[in-house]
């Protein structure tokens, strides 16, 4: 079978001939990959930049966002029977007895860094026709979310943040105590900011909306534009950095409960720090590339964190539990905003065309690979 793989030593990124993989163990599925999304961390890996080919091997088969249908099922496998729709995890255990996160079932809070994640780290990712992998990692979704499941697991990112805002915010009173039914449906209770109007971004957006947050998304390119469509239409207000600058967000927003980061620029997001609101909390999901360092005003940040009770946490995707949120959410997203989810995505193509998709994704929100 064709999968596409990145060559990290000789900078090479093609596809090439895989044996068809086949069940090894009673627990396995075997997997028809049906679509896989292109996201930034793929489109950094196809630079050179982050990801390591399995132990051994000079490369590394690409792709970790998958919608695939089982064909196939082990001896031992209860959950899932042929025809089931399926997203995989990505993230897989570490061996180590003393990590009580990867021994939880929480790889995504890994203490040792031996994870492996499939399509990124140490072990092959999805891009090809045919995947074998475990039951215990596949997450079932509903046939009616065939068209956009694909997008689950870069929603995971949002769902899991969103799972943590509210152990984080539930130190203080922080549910609104003036009911919506007193101020109208509409009545958003917290101000949220997104930055960055990506996939992440605009999934995060969604998500915080569909929460019942106030919505501002922070994004370089002046509107018109597509992404501004998709953020209007979700109800959130699209605010460009070219023609407003962080003060002037702020002045505009009133009180940020919320930030959401989702660029992974980090000089941005160290000056939208410093306008964070009272008992706010800061989200980074972003991963920046290493530059040189940057001034920033330690002394406001520290006095706003502890006079303000701010928290700011990082967060990489996902348990279990976000992966079910994920489809929960997308499933109400398509309820209330159909054409604004269909517009993610922007081009779907063969596996032929994915090693040029992947190295230059200009113009492009969510590219997917898809072989029917
Ligand atoms: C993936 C995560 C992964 C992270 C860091 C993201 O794009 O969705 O599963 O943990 O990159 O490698
Ligand atoms: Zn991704």
């Amino acid at each position: 079978m064709k999968v596409v793989a990145v060559y990290p030593e000789v900078k090479d990124v093609r596809v090439i001939e895989h044996d068809e993989p086949r069940l090894t163990g009673p627990t396995q599925v075997k997997l028809r990959v049906l679509e896989i999304g292109i996201c930034g961390t793929d489109r950094e890996i196809c630079s050179f930049h982050y990801g390591t080919p399995p132990r051994g091997l000079k490369h590394l088969v690409i792709g970790h966002e998958m919608l695939g249908e089982v064909i196939e099922v082990g001896s031992q496998v209860r959950t899932l029977r042929r025809g089931d729709l399926v997203i995989p995890m990505v993230r897989r255990p570490c061996p180590h007895a003393h990590c009580v996160a990867c021994r939880s079932g929480r790889q995504d809070f890994c203490y040792t860094g031996d994870f492996v994640e499939r399509g990124i780290k140490e072990m092959h990712g999805f891009m090809g026709e045919f995947v074998v992998d475990e039951e215990r990692f596949m997450i079932k979704v509903p046939r009616e979310l065939r068209e956009v499941a694909v997008l689950v697991e870069p929603l995971t990112i949002a769902e899991k943040a969103l799972i943590q805002i509210h152990d984080v915010q539930n130190r203080l009173p922080w549910t609104c105590p003036v009911r919506s039914k007193e101020m109208g449906l509409n009545h958003q209770c917290h101000r949220a900011v997104v930055l960055g109007a990506g996939p992440v971004g605009l999934l995060g957006a969604m998500a915080l909306r569909a929460a019942g947050f106030a919505t501002w998304v922070y994004s370089r390119e002046t509107a018109p534009n597509a992404k501004a469509d998709i953020v209007s239409a979700i109800g959130a207000t699209y605010v460009s950095s070219t023609t407003t600058n962080v003060k002037q967000l702020a002045e505009m927003v009133g009180n940020i409960d919320l930030v959401y980061e989702a660029v992974g620029a980090s000089s941005l997001a160290f000056e939208v720090l410093e306008s964070l609101g009272t008992n706010g909390v800061f989200i980074f999901t972003g991963v920046p590339g290493r530059k040189a360092p940057i001034q920033v005003d330690t002394d406001l940040l520290m006095r706003n964190l502890v006079l303000k009770n701010q928290v700011l946490f990082g967060t990489v995707n996902a348990g279990r539990d976000a992966f079910e949120a994920s489809i929960r959410d997308l499933g109400v997203f398509m309820q209330r905003w159909p054409g604004a989810v269909k517009a993610l995505f922007t081009n779907r193509l063969d596996l032929d065309s994915a090693p040029a998709k992947l190295r230059d994704g200009r113009g492009s929100i969510k590219d997917v690979i898809c072989h029917v």
